[in-house]
């Protein structure tokens, strides 16, 4: 059968995600390749199959045997996490598991989100990997750009590995008396490796910067070199999360304790596509109003885009009485958001509508058709096409 290894790639990659429907065809397939006298194509399809069922059967008793595989006591809603001795602040806030799927996970690209699931399967089938003497590294950072959904990452990944989550509090752990916030810092360490839990470390460059730092006596030292022993203790013990949108402050010693290191960057084309679809949902947008604000939103973090598309709500909201103005809205955001101050394509949106339309008709990548462009700009098909044959007659000049 010419096709046969196309097709079991696609019966591999599809049954990856438990789903019936793909199941049962997969299964009908098999039968299907019986009747022909295909047997050693059925065979290979029902051998995936049955792979699938053996890895799913076995899924749930890996998590449990993993959360044993780490040490530590159990977080119960009694236990309270360590303070500051002097001040009584909190050193950490404490989140204990929700159920799988309560926050939604920030969209991320799909290289990005494959490696953020095996790093979760790592984590999640610990035991299974010591039992054949290969330990995943129990740290990590995440780093990029501010807004692009590192922090709710972390708490995803957290929950997905069903362990609480202590999160560093800055505020109780930076202190202005010498010598306090590394003490701090150990009694947040020591806090955590006690229980079996994630430590999250958020804004981590403030805790971490680099120890020759002109402007910083002794104390960054001090502060550093406590964190470096913390994290090599911890590295045996437990999940480590670190964030961070200044990696290049970090002390390169640091740096190095992170076996992973993951960039959360700005979000591709794609990614954009389907945050703007996540915030904008409400809104009824049409398929090209929605590719017009991934254009717009290009360089855009997820929580800028998240912003836009509340802005825009409030503007559908307040507009009941009249039509949502789509391109109006997006203008009024431009001037209070001083997007137009930072964005190339944000000025073109405040000049005339008419420029804004030979700008989009002559992107080749969006692909707008005139009736398209008709949608977006809230005009008749046939001022867009006067325009456009405008536009080509100065062009040819
Ligand atoms: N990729 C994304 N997909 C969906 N929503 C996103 C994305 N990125 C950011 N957001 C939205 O923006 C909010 C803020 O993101 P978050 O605080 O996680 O960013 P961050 O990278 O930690 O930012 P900072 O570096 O400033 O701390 C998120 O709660 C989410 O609502
Ligand atoms: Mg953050």
């Amino acid at each position: 059968m010419e096709y046969f290894p196309t097709i079991l790639a696609l019966v591999r990659a599809a049954i990856k995600q438990p789903n019936p429907v793909v199941v049962s065809q997969a299964n009908r397939l098999v039968k299907a390749l019986r009747m022909n006298g295909e047997d050693v194509e059925a065979d290979a399809v029902s051998k995936l199959l049955e792979g699938r069922k053996r890895s799913s059967r076995i899924e749930p008793s890996r998590v449990v045997l993993s959360l044993a595989g780490l040490p530590g006591e159990k977080i119960t809603p009694n236990v309270r996490p360590p303070v500051d001795k002097e001040t009584g602040t909190s050193l950490a806030d404490i989140r204990l598991p929700t159920p799988k799927g309560a926050e939604l996970a920030p969209v991320l690209n799909t290289t990005l989100q494959i490696s953020v699931s095996s790093l979760i399967e790592e984590w999640q089938n610990i035991d299974q990997l010591q039992a054949v003497g290969v330990r995943p590294p129990l740290n990590c950072m995440l780093y990029g750009a501010p807004g692009t959904g590192k922090t709710r990452l972390a708490h995803v990944i957290g929950l997905e590995v069903g362990l609480p989550l202590v999160t560093a509090r800055l505020d109780g752990l930076i202190s202005s008396y010498l010598g306090t916030t590394a003490r701090n810092i150990s009694a947040l360490f020591a806090f955590a490796n006690r229980y079996k839990c994630v430590l999250l470390l958020d804004e981590f460059d403030a805790i971490a910067k680099v120890r020759d730092d002109p402007h910083e006596v002794g104390e960054i030292k001090r502060v550093v070199n406590t964190l470096l022993q913390c994290l090599d203790a911890r590295s045996q013990l437990g999940i480590t999360i670190a964030i961070t949108n200044h990696e290049h402050l970090l002390d390169s010693a640091i740096w190095r304790r992170f076996d992973t290191r993951i960039l959360v960057p700005k979000p591709d084309f794609q990614s954009r596509f389907h945050i703007v679809e996540r915030y904008a949902n409400s809104l009824d947008l049409t398929q090209p109003e929605l590719r017009f604000l991934v254009w717009l939103t290009d360089d855009f973090s997820g929580s800028e885009i998240e912003t836009l598309a509340n802005a825009l709500k409030r503007s559908a909201v307040l507009s009941t009485a009249k039509k949502f103005m789509f391109l109006k809205a997006i203008a009024t955001h431009a001037m209070l958001s001083a997007n137009h101050q930072k964005y190339k394509k944000w000025r073109q949106l405040l000049g005339p509508t008419e420029s804004l339309a030979g700008v989009l008709n002559d992107d080749k990548d969006l692909a707008f058709t005139q009736e398209d462009l008709a949608q977006i700009l809230g005009k008749d098909q046939s001022t867009i096409s006067r325009w456009t044959r405008k536009l080509k007659e100065q062009e040819t000049i």
